[in-house]
């Protein structure tokens, strides 16, 4: 069985992020390893619906893109980031569109064929490159069809980060390789490289209802931070306003693109609400309309709210909307004629492992690409269509970095082989069931839509136990995957909660009945936190 391995470039994650970045480096002299702890189509790319944000439209402008950004970011946004990445839109899309992705189209009065865009919240154009409503199955299969063909890359499947190596360096740390569970062969594995990026995607699976993938566990988040990374923004966690509510329907996402053509939030009796907390109604941004929703369903008692498109032509519905409306009709809903019942659930980790314009982490060496990192574009609420656009633009900039990088990195030797001689195998995988549960019930309760001091006090008690709980149980048996995401998701749980604490405002997705109004006394700022203890505000 091997058990080590050597390649210039170590990619952990094989969404957006990940593949455009290994298809971008991967040459004859450049050999990338791409490694998911799942299938290839593990992560949140595969499951995105909306599209991809990008002026198109004669009408729009890249300062449009800009300040709808900045908007939505509520005073958080870095300016100079959200120019970048609004400024390479246009050449993202024509970069997937060479690797084969095909997007939605539509015929002009002159017969001429363009982009068909869709519009979403916090748009004020419409900007959304979309391939119908499965635009991240259609970019994900694709590029993964590319990568599978390149001889430069090779990836492996089931394959679980356990930890990054590092050594000391002029400059702090050095990062040289990882430590990775094989789930299949249920084996650890070494893995040396000049350069490591974390492309391992968010962690809203740290919530009981989320829209995510099983993948999104905040690994990423919680290696680099064990490393020695600094994390920022992490109170700001996104709840997508309008996932399926049924029982079997694990919180299946309904696109903004339906509110985009015109889907109203009704209640029950079908009385419209957004109006009376948004003059954008269903369109107002994402933080916005959750929370409405999340108001009326506690103050009336009521389950969810509902979706209501049924109102525009049946054949509009099902061309514009074919993977929304059969996963429905599954569920005995049909969309062309009735409302349908609608919960938030927790969506996008605007957050991360704090990065510069290239992806660089505070390790050398270390780069953190898409959902993973914090890279300033979202500020504290991310704009809809947004996140794929800086998978892209990050993996490109990361790209130009890591080429210029690599031929003064050496490939390092003698990597300290994994000790497996104090552990053996648990007897008791119930504690990690029990503890998993527990952890996304309290995120869900305490640090949800709606805070409190209180609540996030409640939810860090619970953290400190389940903390000791995992320590004691890590040290003492073999890994396993559920494991490792559970020794993951309590340090994302912690550092969420301790941004959320650090916040002594409402701002953008982070809203609190202790302090509801945004501080207008000071500018605003930025939570970072150290992992070497000192706990800082970084001003914008
Ligand atoms: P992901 O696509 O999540 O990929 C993460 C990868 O890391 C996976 O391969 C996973 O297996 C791997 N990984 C994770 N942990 C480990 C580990 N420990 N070891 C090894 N590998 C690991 N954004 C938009 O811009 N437009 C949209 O229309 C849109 N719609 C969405 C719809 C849904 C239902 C969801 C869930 C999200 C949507 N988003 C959308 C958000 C967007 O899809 C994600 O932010 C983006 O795809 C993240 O890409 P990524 O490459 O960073 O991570
Ligand atoms: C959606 O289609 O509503 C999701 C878009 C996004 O999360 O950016």
């Amino acid at each position: 069985m091997k058990d080590e391995f050597n390649f210039d470039v170590l990619i952990i994650g094989s969404g957006g992020a990940g593949l455009s970045l290994a298809l971008k480096l991967a040459n004859a002299n450049t050999r990338v390893a791409v490694l998911s702890k799942f299938a290839l189509t593990a992560g949140s790319t595969y499951y995105a619906q909306g599209g991809i944000s990008a002026v198109f439209d004669a009408d729009d402008s890249l300062e449009s893109h800009l300040s709808d950004t900045l908007n939505a970011g509520a005073g958080l946004c870095n300016e100079e980031i959200v120019k970048l990445t609004v400024n390479h839109g246009k050449e993202s899309i024509d970069w997937l569109r060479e690797q084969g992705v095909i997007f939605t189209e539509e015929q002009t009065i002159s017969g001429e064929t363009k982009l068909h865009l869709n519009r979403e919240g916090g748009h004020s154009h419409r900007r959304v490159v979309h391939t119908a409503d499965a635009t991240g199955k259609a970019v994900s299969l694709s590029l993964i069809e590319r990568a599978q063909e390149n001889p430069n890359i090779e990836l492996f499947e089931h394959h679980n980060i356990i930890d990054l190596i590092t050594e000391s360096s002029t400059h702090g740390k050095r990062c040289i390789g990882a430590y990775v569970f094989n789930s299949l062969l249920s084996h650890v594995e070494t893995f040396a490289a000049k350069v490591v990026v974390l492309a391992t995607g968010g962690a809203s699976k740290a919530y009981l209802y989320s829209t995510n993938p099983q993948s999104s566990t905040g690994d990423g988040m919680a290696v680099a931070w064990r490393a020695g990374c600094r994390v920022s923004n992490l109170e700001f966690m996104q709840f997508h306003p309008t996932c399926l509510y049924h029982p079997a329907g694990n919180s299946f996402l309904i696109s903004e693109a339906v509110r985009g053509e015109g889907g109203r939030l009704v209640l029950a009796d079908g009385s419209a609400f957004m109006h009376h907390f948004d003059e954008r109604g269903e369109l107002a941004p994402r933080d916005i309309v959750a929370r409405a929703i999340d108001h009326e369903m506690k103050k009336r008692g009521i389950d969810c709210v509902y979706l209501d498109i049924s109102h525009k032509p049946a054949s509009f519905i099902r061309e514009h909307f074919p993977n929304i409306y059969q996963t429905c009709l599954k569920f005995d809903i049909d969309i062309t004629q009735q409302p349908i019942p609608v919960v938030p659930a927790a969506h996008y980790t605007c957050g991360g492992v704090l990065t510069d314009s290239f992806a660089r982490t505070d390790i050398e060496n270390l780069y953190a690409v898409g959902e993973v990192a914090c890279t300033g574009l979202h500020g504290a609420n991310r704009m809809a269509s947004n996140s794929l656009l800086e998978c892209l633009v990050f993996a490109e900039r990361a790209s130009e970095d890591i080429k210029q990088k690599l031929p003064q990195v050496t490939m390092p030797k003698n990597l300290k082989p994994w000790d497996e001689s104090k552990v053996s195998d648990s007897d008791e995988e119930v504690v990690v069931a029990h503890n998993w549960n527990e952890l996304r019930h309290f995120m869900w309760d305490y640090v949800g839509i709606v805070r409190t001091d209180k609540r996030l006090h409640r939810a860090m008690n619970r953290v400190e136990l389940l903390k000791k709980e995992i320590a004691e149980y890590y040290a003492h048996f073999r890994v396993t995957s559920d494991l490792l995401e559970l020794r993951n998701l309590v340090i994302v749980a912690e550092l969420i909660i301790r941004c959320a604490q650090q916040r002594k405002e409402s701002r953008g997705l982070h809203y609190t009945l202790d302090y509801p109004e945004l501080d207008s006394t000071q500018p605003a700022q930025n939570t970072v936190l150290n992992p070497n203890g000192f706990i800082a505000s970084l001003s914008k």
